[in-house]
Formats: C-alpha cells, structure tokens, sequence
C-alpha cells in the first residue's frame, strides 16, 4: 500500500531557506539524525559522519566562504541561465531572491547537520553516493517533523577551508550542510517540468512505454 505522507512530504518538500531563529529541540535533530544513519550506504560500512553545529563562531566562518561563492559562481550563473523548466519567470526570480537570503542569513539557521563521509582521497561519481541517501532521508525527517532545511553544497567550492574549520580528520570530507529551524512561510510543492521531457522508454528520446501524467 502506497503511504500517502510519504508521497506528500516527498511533493512539498521546497528547499525550505527562510528560517525562524528559535532553537530546534535536541529531540528533534536526534530524530533527523536517526533518519539519517537508517538511509542505504555502500556493504553497510557506514563510512559517515554528522556534525551538529550550533556554536555561532564556526557557522559564521563557513559563512563566509558560502556568501563568497555565491558572488563569486552562483549569482553570476543564476542571471545568464534560462528559467528551468517547470518554473516562470518570476519563480525563477524568486527562488535566486531566497538563495541570497538564506547565503545571508546561513549563520543564523538554529542548527546545522553537516554531513561528512570518510572517502579517503577516493574522487569519482560514486563518492557522493554513500552520503546523500543520508541526506535525503534527514531532509524528508525534517519536513516530516515541520522543521525547514536545504541540501547545500555550494561550500565545497572552498572544501578544504570548511572541512579545517570543522576540524575534519584526514580523509573525512564534508559533502553537504542543512540549516535546520523553524520555516517561515509556508511548505509547498515542488516545482519540476513534465515528466515526458526526462521519462524515456528502451532507448534516450524514446517515448515511454506507458502512458506518463503530463
Ligand atoms: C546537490 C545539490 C546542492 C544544492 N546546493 C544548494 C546550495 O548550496 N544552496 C541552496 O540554497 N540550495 C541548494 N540546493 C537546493 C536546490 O537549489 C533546490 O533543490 C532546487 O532549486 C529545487 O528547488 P526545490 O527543492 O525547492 O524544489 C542544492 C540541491 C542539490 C541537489
């Protein structure tokens, strides 16, 4: 049987960027944690890692970093890239608006879960994998709890800075970090294109081989 929370968190689940400062209950991130380290990770040997960061001292240094590669690489794709499919315009603009709130204010989130994976200097497409259905899964606890989050990553743009400043030993590398708090606003669906433009049967550009909902 489908479970239909399941299926509603997973469709309004929007990055959620906009965050009260009130402290997260211990409870709660315990239970995001729980999520976590239930999620699949390669022969079971749970090479991870999460850091709960609340000290104020080390969210502003990585900061830091985060505001500077938004100006440097974000901002600048954000106003050359087209309005990705599923979105308007105004959407799109938006959604650029709540990044640099959140580049801003990304100190101020109550909680931090940074989510490290001890890859040694192992560096191909399979590195993220042991790591991000952890991720996903803190994500969809979070929603589930009426907590807000967003999967960020732009601070591995200066990786070995933040992995010093979390004091990382060597070959632990942090590969995603989620401000948690109480959302502003409102939770709502997510905004992606139809699925006939991803959806392909047999061969890539076939069409599928059922009906799609388009
Ligand atoms: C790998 C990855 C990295 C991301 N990094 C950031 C980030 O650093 N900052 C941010 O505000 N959002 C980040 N996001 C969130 C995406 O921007 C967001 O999921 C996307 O715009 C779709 O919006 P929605 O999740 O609200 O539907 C990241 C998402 C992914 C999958």
């Amino acid at each position: 049987m489908p479970e239909a929370d399941l299926f509603h968190t997973m469709q309004n689940m929007r990055a959620m960027r906009r965050l009260k400062s009130d402290p997260v209950p211990d409870d709660l991130i315990r239970e995001i944690l729980r999520a976590g380290i239930a999620a699949p990770n390669g022969s079971n040997r749970q090479e991870w890692g999460f850091l709960v960061i609340t000290d104020p001292e080390v969210k502003r240094q990585v900061q830091a970093y985060y505001a500077r590669a938004f100006e440097d690489i974000v901002k600048p794709h954000y106003l050359s890239a087209s309005t990705p499919s599923g979105m308007t315009d105004s959407q799109y603009r938006r959604q650029l608006e709540l990044v640099e709130h959140l580049t801003l204010n990304f100190h101020e989130a109550p909680a931090w879960i940074v989510a490290c994976r001890n890859d040694g200097e192992r560096q191909n497409r399979a590195a993220g994998a042991g790591i991000y259905p952890a991720v996903q899964n803190m994500l969809l606890a979070a929603r589930a709890l009426g907590l807000g989050a967003t999967l960020t990553t732009r601070h591995t743009n200066y990786q070995a800075e933040c992995d010093a400043i979390f004091g990382l030993p060597e070959g632990v590398h942090s590969f995603a970090i989620l401000p948690i708090g109480y959302p502003i606003g409102r939770f709502g669906p997510t905004r992606r294109g139809p699925m006939s433009e991803v959806v392909f049967g047999n061969r890539w550009g076939e069409p599928a081989p059922f009906p799609l909902d388009d």
